[in-house]
Formats: structure tokens, C-alpha cells, sequence
């Protein structure tokens, strides 16, 4: 099969409170992450944003503060329910904050704040995803020690809030088939659909590290698996807070188009940096999910279980029906077509000619090990999937279709 495939990418540099350029129903997922309020590294910016907030921090009024700063979020997801399409998702990542500010310490509890006025806005409040975060300093616990009771619970964890406008979102005929292209495997619905994630061990594929640390980015798995998991392939992403762009390159490597709107004019060229990296960090992540799979149904195989459908696109074994027209696309290349704009190709995956539909593992309960079955295809899958791990992307050679 011979198709290209194109997405945009727009950078817009002022506040996310206007969204001035989007119409109304215009996008189909917003995946953000703010600025969390009461947490010390924002308050310049919120004190910039929102009159007040530096004299209410000055005079120790933390909850006056943490209610000035929500303001200015309030107008962003206000505009954020204006753009979205009935039934699109929106996905707001942030954390709570603990601070000690005049009369004492407290909780600033961001994630039910945010809730609150989404439900307000008339978004439907859905089943919420814990981002564990767990850290082993030695310092970490908070309070009177081991002495009752005045010791805190320390905070591990960030939320990814979930939100539907309205009722479930319908397709027409070419919007079923296309929703039915975007679909994910069965073993990834497992693991991407349980409620607490942790992504200890994946590391961040995106160049900028120290800006990134600095910028408060999420990771890139973060904002890719939220777009497999709630937007189709062709769909629009919404960032308001953009930040270093990892919506842009996760966009980029799920092939949907994204907007972004980034108040601090000095994350231009970061952004601009991120979406030329994300064709070699998408495509090798799309890499990454074929040897996942092939080690998924491998293993199903050797346990007696093989799965029992045939992907038809890619020709690999799949658990179920609903996986079987799955087409899994690879960003190709990004070329910048206006101030802010990039443009992105995408193109269909082939898989290599040494792995025809992972034909040697459906053999029921003969098969044997992996790299008895394909020789040299798994030593390259997997040595494709330890560059990646390494940071070395750029070292992948992608079976792409010319
Ligand atoms: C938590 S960071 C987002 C990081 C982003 N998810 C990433 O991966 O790089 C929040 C971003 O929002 C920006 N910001 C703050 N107020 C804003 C506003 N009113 N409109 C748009 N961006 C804003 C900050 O400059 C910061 O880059």
C-alpha cells in the first residue's frame, strides 16, 4: 500500500486564556499540563498573569493566591470546552501542592480545584490516572518525624484528569474505519487503561534534557499513550500550555495534528528543536510497539494461547476483532511551512521482509524460542529497541515503504 499522510503543527506564542485562531468544536483531544499553582517554580508567572497574587504570598494569604492563580486556569479551560469537538476528551496532567505560608502548612489541592470548574464548564468528569512518581531521597518525608502527630505523607503522585464534553463522541462511515485504523493492541489496552502509571525505566527519547528538567515537561510516553488512547489518527490536539512542544512530537509520532499556545516566547527555538527530533523518536516508538508485540504474541504462543486473529495491514496475529484493521503509520520527515507551522509526513508501516507477519511464531505449541524462529529479524528488533532505550534513535534503520 502506497499512502502519505499529512499532519500540522502550529506554535502560538501568548496566553492559552484566548484562543483566539481555534473556532468552536474544533479539536478533537486537549492534553495539557499547567502551571500548578502554589508550587513555588509558577508564582513568578501566575504573579505576571493575575494582579494580586504577589501581595497575597507576600502577606502569607496562600489560599487567597492559590484562588487568584486558578483564575487564570479557569479562563484557559473555559476555552478549552468552547474548542473541543462534542464527545472529545481533555486530559489536564497536574499535581497538588504543599506549602507552608503564613498561618502554616497545608495541601493546595489543584487536582479537585481543576475538577470543580470543568464540571462547571459542563465537561463530564471521567475516571481519573494516577502518575506515580516516586522518589527515594532520603529527605522526603515531611512534618515531626516519627513523632505523632504531626508528620505529613509525602506526595508520589500527579493526576492525569480525564473529561468528556458531553455524551460519546460519533463517527460516520469514514470516521468508523478510521477509528478502527487508530486502534491499539489488546496487551497495550491492559497496561495503558489501568489507573496508576509509573514510567520508571523509560526514559525521556526527546532531546533538551535540561530544559525539559527546568520546564516542567512531561514525558513523551505520558502524551503519547493519552493521544492513542482518547483521539484517532488525523484527529487535532490542543496543548495550552505547551510548553517545550512534547504534545507537538507525540502528535507527530501518533500522526495527529496538533496547536499549541506557550505564553514564554523563549521556548520558540525548543519547540522548534522538539518537532524536528520527533520523527526519528516517533518512529522508533512505533518500533518499539511492533517488537513489544511480536515479544506479546510470542510468549502467548509458547504458553499454548496464540492469539486468534490476523491483523490484516501488517499481517501479524492480534487477540481480537477489533484489532484486526490496526495500521500502525510512521512519521517521516517535518518540514516547517510557516512562522510557527511545521508540517509532517506519515506513512504506512511496513514491516521488513525478515518479519512476514511474525509467520514463523504462529505455530501453535511448536514454536520455540524467538530468535530461533526469525534469526537475524529479532537480533535487529531488539537491538533497534536498545538504541532507543539508549537515547542512540537516530541509529534506527525504519522499514518504512519508499
Ligand atoms: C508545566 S509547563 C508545560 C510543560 C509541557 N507539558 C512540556 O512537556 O514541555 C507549563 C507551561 O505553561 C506556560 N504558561 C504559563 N501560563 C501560560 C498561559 N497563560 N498560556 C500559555 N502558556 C502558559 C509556561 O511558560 C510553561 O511553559
Amino acid at each position: 500500500m502506497l499512502w502519505l499522510m499529512t499532519s500540522t503543527h502550529t506554535a502560538y506564542f501568548r496566553s492559552g486564556c484566548s484562543l483566539g485562531e481555534l473556532s468552536d468544536a474544533s479539536v478533537e483531544l486537549v492534553l495539557t499540563s499547567p502551571p500548578y499553582p502554589m508550587i513555588e517554580m509558577w508564582d513568578a508567572s501566575f504573579a505576571e498573569q493575575a494582579p494580586g497574587v504577589g501581595k497575597a504570598l507576600e502577606a502569607g494569604d496562600g489560599v487567597t493566591a492559590f484562588e487568584l492563580m486558578h483564575a487564570v486556569l479557569d479562563a484557559v479551560w473555559a476555552e478549552c470546552a468552547r474548542v473541543l469537538v462534542p464527545g472529545g476528551f481533555a486530559c489536564i496532567n497536574i499535581g497538588d501542592a504543599t506549602r507552608t505560608l503564613g498561618t502554616g502548612f497545608q495541601l493546595y489541592p489543584n487536582h479537585s480545584r481543576v475538577i470543580q470548574r470543568c464540571r462547571q464548564l459542563g465537561l463530564r468528569s471521567l475516571p481519573v490516572i494516577l502518575w506515580r512518581k516516586q522518589t527515594n531521597a532520603p529527605n522526603k518525608f515531611m512534618g515531626s518525624g516519627m513523632l505523632p502527630a504531626g508528620a505529613y505523607v509525602t506526595l508520589e503522585h500527579e493526576y492525569i484528569l480525564v473529561f468528556r464534553k458531553g455524551e460519546k463522541r460519533e463517527f460516520g462511515e469514514a470516521g468508523k474505519a478510521r477509528r478502527r485504523r487508530s486502534a491499539f493492541f489488546w496487551e497495550e489496552r491492559n497496561e495503558w487503561f489501568s489507573d496508576v502509571w509509573s514510567f520508571k525505566g523509560i526514559r525521556q527519547e526527546l532531546g533538551n534534557g535540561t530544559q525539559r528538567a527546568r520546564s516542567g515537561a512531561f514525558p513523551f510516553e505520558l502524551a503519547y499513550r493519552l493521544i492513542n488512547m482518547y483521539s484517532l489518527q488525523g484527529d487535532t490536539v490542543l496543548d495550552p500550555f505547551v510548553g517545550t512542544g512534547t504534545t507537538m512530537a507525540a502528535g507527530i509520532a501518533a500522526a495527529r495534528s496538533t496547536v499549541g499556545y506557550e505564553s514564554d516566547p523563549a521556548f520558540e527555538p525548543v519547540i522548534e528543536q522538539t518537532i524536528n527530533a520527533a520523527p526519528e523518536a516517533g518512529s522508533a516508538r512505533v518500533f518499539e510497539r511492533v517488537n513489544a508485540h511480536r515479544e506479546f504474541v510470542s510468549r502467548r504462543t509458547e504458553e499454548g494461547k496464540p492469539p486468534q486473529h490476523e491483523n490484516t495491514p501488517h499481517g501479524f496475529p492480534v487477540m481480537t476483532r477489533q484489532e484486526t484493521e490496526l495500521q500502525l503509520t510512521v512519521p517521516t520527515a517535518v518540514r516547517k511551512i510557516g512562522a510557527t507551522t511545521f508540517q509532517a509526513a506519515h506513512k504506512p508501516l511496513q514491516l521488513p521482509p525478515w518479519l512476514p507477519g511474525f509467520a514463523a511464531q504462529n505455530t501453535g505449541g511448536s514454536a520455540g524460542r524467538p530468535d530461533e524462529q526469525t534469526g537475524t529479524g529479532n537480533a535487529q528488533l531488539r537491538a533497534a529497541a536498545t538504541a532507543r532505550a539508549e537515547g542512540n534513535c537516530g541509529q534506527l534503520a525504519l522499514p518504512i515503504d519508499d
